[in-house]
């Protein structure tokens, strides 16, 4: 299939894997791009320029194809090196960089003088606006069924994405809630070039997770997520979990009062306990409603190529309904 963001990517089919902390390492980049999708890269997760430099050359190292580093930009007392993660970016000879959270601008500049092409993620028709104005290539339109942050309107992506195909003169792909064929040529019918996962692609066999993350999906049911963190206006959407329901009561008992580091047992540095040790009681981790759609640990090779004929079969069915409609 091609799209505009097949062409613009340089990549067979128009799947992205989203950035996502401690699962974005080069094994899930190169795995994605080999199955001719675009794998990413999440910078922050390797921390220091150094390493994510070594991270981008361990996944040339596994793929010949196309694949992006993500960069978010979070509110922090100890900001990252931003600049130096971006020049090994640029060194390391990335083309794609997809950027979330805060406004990119201050990375644009160097990332589009070294012809690299950024998608940034927004929750709302506003900030795609905002990121078609300052430069970025393309956006993902993450609607309020995703893994991660969803931001604070709560809009899905039934309205999302058709309001904006309406705005937009940029490409843009579908984001949150996706899983299969039918995601696809929604997203497709909805205006967007191509679609972004997260959730589903922790579910591979070569996602470097701990066996227990996978089957917490596999097991999960669309009911299975919450949101934390809304009075802090830093709204996540995580699987449920021990840790998720202490900190919820938390959110009840405090009120408007609560802070930061009232939640930081159940938030801060849990990552590595739950991705690599597969403690899945540790804290909030990221997970999208589309749980409720996974069932199966495949490789990415399958899943992508799963998605590719579902999506064939969808439309050639609705292509024969069409026709058959006109025949009568
Ligand atoms: C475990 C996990 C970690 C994530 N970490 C990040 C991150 O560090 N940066 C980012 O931009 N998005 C992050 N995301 C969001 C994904 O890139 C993607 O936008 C989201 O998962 C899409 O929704 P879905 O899970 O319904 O597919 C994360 C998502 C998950 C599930």
């Amino acid at each position: 299939m091609k799209t505009a963001i097949t062409e613009m990517f340089g990549i067979e089919h128009p799947i992205i894997q989203g950035g996502m902390h401690f699962v974005g390492f080069a094994e899930m980049a190169a795995a994605v791009s080999n199955a001719g999708g675009l794998g990413i890269i999440t910078g922050l997760t390797l921390g220091t320029p150094e390493k994510l430099a070594d991270e981008i050359a361990r996944c040339r190292d596994m793929t010949d194809k196309p694949f992006g580093v993500n960069l978010t930009f979070l509110p922090s007392l100890t900001p990252p090196d931003y600049p130096g993660l971006v020049k090994v970016i640029i060194d390391g000879g990335v083309k794609v960089v997809e950027t979330a959270g805060r406004n990119p601008q201050q990375v644009l500049p160097a990332l589009k003088d070294a012809g690299i092409k950024v998608i940034h993620k927004c929750t709302s028709v506003r900030h795609s606006l905002k990121a078609q104005s300052i430069g970025c290539d393309a956006v993902s339109v993450d609607g309020f069924e995703c893994g991660g942050h969803p931001g604070e309107d709560d809009i899905p992506n039934f309205i999302l994405l058709p309001r904006a195909a309406d705005e937009l003169e940029i490409p843009f792909v579908s984001s949150g809630g996706m899983a299969d064929g039918r995601s696809l040529v929604a997203s497709l019918a909805m205006g967007a070039e191509g679609m972004n996962m997260g959730t589903r692609f922790i579910a591979t066999q070569e996602a470097p997770v701990h066996e227990n993350v996978k089957k917490a999906i596999v097991a999960a049911s669309e009911l299975d997520t919450r949101l934390v963190m809304r009075p802090l206006r830093n709204t996540e959407r995580v699987m449920t979990n021990e840790a998720v329901e202490r900190l919820l009561e938390k959110e009840r008992e405090l009120g408007d009062k609560l802070k930061f580091e009232d939640i930081l047992p159940e938030v801060a540095g849990v990552y590595p306990r739950i991705m690599t040790e597969g403690d899945m009681d540790a804290g909030a981790w990221s997970c999208g409603m589309v749980a409720g759609l996974v069932n199966d640990i495949p490789t990415c090779r399958e899943l992508i190529d799963r998605i590719m004929r579902e999506a064939d079969d969808i439309l050639a069915r609705m292509n024969r309904q069409m026709n058959a409609g006109q025949a009568a």
